[in-house]
């Protein structure tokens, strides 16, 4: 399957975390391609999307947004699962936390598969405010790796038409 994965992303955490459930869905044996969502012009031979953006004071980052938006329809098409990564603490790793108003929204308009909610990423350096008063106590990497690997097979798994498995 040729999967396209777009992220927005302001300080790398989510782009990384594109990155990571391209490379399982690429070890999985999909065609995959990660791009920044305000670069893509067109899906092009995209037979299936990942939309992921970073969480700030409960928005999805506005490129993931404005991506959704922009190809509601070529995305109507094709299945979509929306990825949102925010949280500096544990709370989406102890159980699925509800989509955030905007990722709800977007579900609706391209009618897509699923959402996860992922922890995020803040680095200690963080510069501006208020990112760099917050990274004083809530720097850190939430992000979980084998929790993103175990998402991105169940993606893999429902594409290749094997069903999907609970994300724990
Ligand atoms: C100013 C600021 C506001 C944030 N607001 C939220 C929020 O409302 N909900 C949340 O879960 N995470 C929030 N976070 C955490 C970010 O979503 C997290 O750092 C994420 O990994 C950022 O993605 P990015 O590195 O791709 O920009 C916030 C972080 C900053 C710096």
């Amino acid at each position: 399957m040729s999967v396209l994965v777009v992220h927005g992303s302001k300080r790398g955490g989510t782009q990384g975390l594109a990155e990571q459930i391209a490379a399982e869905l690429h070890a999985l044996g999909d065609d995959v391609r990660v791009e920044p969502a305000r670069g893509v012009k067109r899906l092009e031979d995209a037979e299936a999307v990942v939309v992921a953006g970073g969480l700030y004071a409960g928005r999805w980052h506005k490129d993931a947004r404005r991506f959704v938006r922009k190809h509601e329809q070529e995305l109507a098409a094709v299945p979509v699962w929306l990825v949102a990564s925010g949280p500096l603490d544990t709370s989406a790793d102890d159980g699925a936390l509800p989509p955030v108003e905007h990722v709800r929204e977007a579900m609706e308009r391209v009618h897509a598969r699923g959402e996860v909610t992922f922890g995020g990423r803040l680095e200690p350096d963080a510069t501006g405010f208020p990112a760099s008063a917050m990274a004083k106590t809530k720097a850190g990497d939430w992000r979980n790796p084998e929790r993103v690997r175990a998402w991105a097979a169940t993606v893999h798994g429902d594409l290749a038409g094997q069903g999907a498995v609970p994300v724990r």
